[in-house]
């Protein structure tokens, strides 16, 4: 099991530590894992002048999964777009067709006081938002600015062919069928003839399966909808930017988006595994963050991946006692419990694997 580790920006290496030391623990145990560093953003950008450069092209085409941490920092933001950070993580989706995007949003109970809802709105949430990543408006063509008419003009395409809404669909439907088989998927077909195909295609899709409830919902609802009353929601399937849009949404109600892992997969299963936060410059370097989304992004890897669903289910106990037992970084931290450092909670999920 070959894995590819990009720390990139920010707080990205000091995350990423964390959940190597998982790693290596699983390693000990058995697990025949092989772990090879590479570049991704804005330290490529300074080491080999791009985001994405061949050597990580190679490690990461080599790779059987990929870790990352973060990409970005206000370094770079003032170069020239296909230099900044983001265009490596897009073009490494691309290059590796990772076109299904899972985002689960699980909050813990002990965490219910964090979120900024009222325990009694998002106690026993569970919701999985299955996000398509390598089409839609991100990759459309044609793209630009110009200028028409004298005026500067910018545009971009939002576009899906219906194999592309197939095969997102046939996604979150299988993955519905795993949990409690109801899928509510989100467009806007009222306004854009792309999400129109959208919702005709994910329909047909679903007559494939008929033991999963299909609901359709439109996407300034569905905003709503997760903030009124998020518990209706099982399984969203959405496009590229309504799901980027939608699921920082959902991160924020379990309290932290320093607890959420996500999962990038192409056809055969093959993954990128990353947090869904960025790389908070404001707080790198300083043991602060929250390194167990990064964690979870490991179980992720290991469930989706790897297959061992041993293993994934022995780094969620861990996190799950960890939180039972008080530690709490910064962004989760309540008056009574114990605070810790990045390395403190890396720590803590260390001990916690040694109980399962
Ligand atoms: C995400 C991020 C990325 C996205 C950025 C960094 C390009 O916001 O993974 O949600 O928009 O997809
Ligand atoms: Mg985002």
């Amino acid at each position: 099991m070959k894995i590819a580790i990009l720390a990139g920006d920010g707080i990205g290496p000091e995350i990423v530590a964390q959940a190597v030391r998982v790693l290596e623990t699983l390693r000990r145990d058995g697990l025949a894992l092989e772990l090879e560093p590479g570049l991704l953003g804005g330290c490529a950008v300074d080491a080999a002048g791009e985001p994405f450069p061949e050597a990580t092209r190679r490690l990461v085409a080599d790779a059987d999964a990929v870790l990352l941490g973060a990409v970005g920092g206000p370094r770079y933001d003032t170069l020239p777009r296909e230099r900044r950070p983001e265009q490596g993580l897009l073009a490494l989706r691309k290059a590796l067709g990772l076109f299904a995007n899972l985002r689960p949003a699980i909050l813990y109970p002990e965490l219910a006081n964090a979120s900024t809802l009222k325990p009694e709105v998002v106690a026993g949430l569970d919701l999985l938002i299955v996000r398509e990543l390598t089409g839609g408006i991100y990759f459309g063509e044609p793209r630009g600015v110009e200028s028409r008419d004298g005026l500067r003009t910018g545009f971009n395409t939002m576009v899906y062919n219906e194999m592309e809404i197939a095969r997102i669909a046939r996604v979150a439907f299988q993955a519905a069928r795993r949990r409690r088989r109801r899928l509510c998927s989100v467009d806007k077909m009222n306004v854009l003839e792309c999400t129109q195909l959208w919702r005709e295609v994910v329909t047909e899709t679903g007559r494939e399966f008929p033991d999963v409830e299909l609901t359709h919902m439109l996407v300034d609802n569905a905003a709503m909808q997760l903030v009124r009353d998020p518990l209706q929601f099982d399984v969203m399937v959405t496009g590229n930017m309504f799901g980027d849009i939608l699921s920082d949404e959902a991160s924020m109600l379990t309290g932290s988006i320093g607890m959420l892992p996500s999962a990038s997969l192409d056809a055969r299963g093959k993954g990128l595994y990353e947090p869904i936060h960025g790389s908070a410059p404001d707080i790198a370097g300083q043991d602060r963050a929250n390194p167990l989304a990064t964690i979870l992004s490991v179980a992720m890897m290991l469930r989706h991946t790897f297959g061992r669903e041993d293993a994934a289910a022995r780094i969620e106990q861990a996190v799950k006692r960890v939180l039972a037992q008080g530690f709490r970084t910064g962004d989760i931290h309540e008056p009574g419990m114990r605070m810790v450092g990045t390395a403190g909670m890396g720590d803590a999920v260390l001990a916690g694997m040694e109980h399962g």
